[in-house]
C-alpha cells in the first residue's frame, strides 16, 4: 500500500500535477466560463451526468482550479471529495437548502457566525424548517433536543466569538443513531487543528475567507465529506450558482501550501497573547482555548491538536473601554473578517454579530463587553506591545 503523505507534505503537494500541455508548475487559473466539448455527444453525456468532465464554470466539478483546491482541502480534511463555494455562507446555503425541506428541523449551536444565526432564524423558518439553538457544549441539551423531525445536527466549534466548544464525536454519534446528518463549520480550527470527519461528522465546511485563503484577499467557502454526499450537493450549487471564481480557487491553492505553517504561528503567537491579557487587571477574562482556564479546555485537548489564532476577551470598564482599547490600537486593525496574517480587533455585538437580538446575544454571552481578536502571524512582541499602550490609554 502507499504510504500516505503527512499533513503538512499533503499541504504543498496533494493534488498537485504538472500541467500535462505547457508543463506549467504551478496550477493554472482556468478563467473560463464554459468548454468545448469534442463533439455532441460528448456534450450531451456531460449534461447527462454520464460522463464526467468540465460543462460549463457554474455547475460542478466547476474549472479545473476549483477541482483541484476541492481535492487538496478534501485530502487535508480526511474527507474523499470536496466542493468549492463562492462564500462560507454560499456552502452553508447549498448544504442547507440539498439536505432539508420543509417540515425538517435542524439542531444548531447556539454561539454561531451572525448570519449563520441569521440565516437558520430569519430564512429557514420562511422555509418551513423549524431550528432549535443548543448550547452544544452540554451533551445532554443536543440528547433532549432530537426530535423525528430532525434531519441535521450543525455545530461551529471553536464557536465565532465566544470560543465555546463542544464534543464532536460525541454529537456525531448521537446523530448517526438518530439517522442524522453532523455538519460542522471548521473555520476557527482548520483541518490543520480538527478534523471533524475522523471524529464521526459528516460533512467539514469551512469559510475560505479565513485561513484557508490566508491573506485577506479573497471570498471562498469549501466543504469536504464522503464522495455521495459532495455529490450531492452539485444540483443545488449549479441551480443556485454560489460558486468560487478559478482566481480565488488558485489563491486559496497558494494560501493551502502554508496552512500547517500559518496555523502553527497564529496559535503560538494567540497562546503569548492570551496569556499577556490574562495577566493585565484591566483585563477580566479571557477565552482561548489552550488556556487552562477555558472551561472546556480537557476537551479541546482531545479534539484539536492546537489552539488556532482566535480569542475573545472582556475588559473591565465594558463597552467604553472596549471602544478606548480598539480606537488607540495601531499595530492591529480594527476589522471584521479573522485569520489574516496581521491581527485583526473587532467588537462583535456591534460588527459580526450584530444582526443576533440583543437578549439572544446576552443569554449566550456574547456581551456588549466582550472584544475579539484575530491574532496575526507578527512578531508575537509587536502584538503584545500594540496591546499594551492601547490599554494604557483606557
Ligand atoms: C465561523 C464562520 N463561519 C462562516 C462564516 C462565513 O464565511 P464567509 O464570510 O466566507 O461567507 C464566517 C465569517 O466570518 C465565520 O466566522
Amino acid at each position: 500500500m502507499e504510504r500516505e503523505m503527512k499533513f503538512a507534505t499533503k499541504c504543498v503537494h496533494a493534488a498537485e500535477r504538472p500541467d500535462p500541455i505547457f508543463g506549467a508548475h504551478t496550477t493554472p487559473i482556468f478563467q473560463t466560463s464554459t468548454f468545448i466539448f469534442e463533439n455532441s455527444r460528448q456534450g450531451a453525456a456531460r449534461f447527462a451526468g454520464e460522463e464526467s468532465g468540465y460543462v460549463y464554470a457554474r455547475i460542478p466539478p466547476n474549472t479545473p482550479t476549483n477541482a483541484v483546491l476541492a481535492e487538496k482541502f478534501a485530502a487535508l480534511e480526511g474527507g474523499e471529495a470536496g466542493q468549492t463555494f463562492a462564500s462560507g455562507m454560499a456552502a452553508i446555503t447549498a448544504v442547507l437548502l440539498t439536505t432539508l425541506k420543509m417540515g425538517d428541523h435542524l439542531i444548531s449551536t447556539d454561539v454561531v457566525y451572525g448570519c449563520t444565526y441569521s440565516l437558520f432564524s430569519e430564512v429557514l423558518p420562511r422555509l418551513g424548517i423549524d431550528v432549535s439553538f443548543v448550547d452544544t457544549s452540554e451533551l445532554e441539551n443536543v440528547k433532549k433536543a432530537f426530535k423525528p423531525e430532525t434531519k441535521m445536527v450543525f455545530l461551529e466549534t471553536p464557536a465565532n466569538p465566544t470560543m465555546t466548544i463542544c464534543d464532536i464525536k460525541e454529537i456525531a454519534d448521537m446523530a448517526r443513531a438518530h439517522g442524522v446528518l453532523c455538519v460542522v463549520d471548521n473555520t476557527f480550527a482548520t483541518p490543520y487543528f480538527q478534523k471533524p470527519l475522523e471524529l464521526g461528522a459528516d460533512l467539514s465546511l469551512s469559510s475560505c475567507t479565513k485561513y484557508i485563503g490566508g491573506h485577506a484577499d479573497l471570498l471562498g467557502g469549501i466543504a469536504a465529506g464522503n464522495r455521495d454526499f459532495i455529490k450531492s450537493l452539485a444540483p443545488v450549487v449549479g441551480y443556485t450558482g454560489g460558486i468560487m471564481g478559478p482566481h480565488e480557487a488558485w489563491l486559496c491553492i497558494r494560501g493551502l501550501k502554508t496552512l500547517h505553517i500559518r496555523m502553527e504561528r497564529h496559535a503560538e503567537n494567540a497562546m503569548k497573547v492570551a496569556e499577556f491579557l490574562e495577566s493585565r487587571p484591566a483585563i477580566e477574562w479571557v477565552r482561548y482555548p489552550g488556556l487552562q482556564s477555558h472551561p472546556q479546555h480537557e476537551l479541546a485537548r482531545r479534539q484539536m491538536s492546537g489552539y488556532s489564532g482566535m480569542l475573545s476577551f472582556g475588559i473591565r470598564g465594558g463597552i467604553e473601554a472596549g471602544r478606548r482599547l480598539m480606537d488607540n490600537v495601531r499595530l492591529c486593525s480594527l476589522a471584521v473578517s479573522l485569520g489574516a496574517t496581521d491581527t485583526l480587533i473587532q467588537h462583535p455585538a456591534s460588527m459580526t454579530h450584530a444582526c443576533i437580538p440583543r437578549e439572544v446575544r446576552e443569554k449566550v454571552g456574547i456581551t456588549d463587553g466582550l472584544v475579539r481578536l484575530s491574532v496575526g502571524i507578527e512578531d508575537p512582541e509587536d502584538i503584545i506591545a500594540d496591546l499594551e499602550q492601547a490599554l494604557e490609554k483606557v
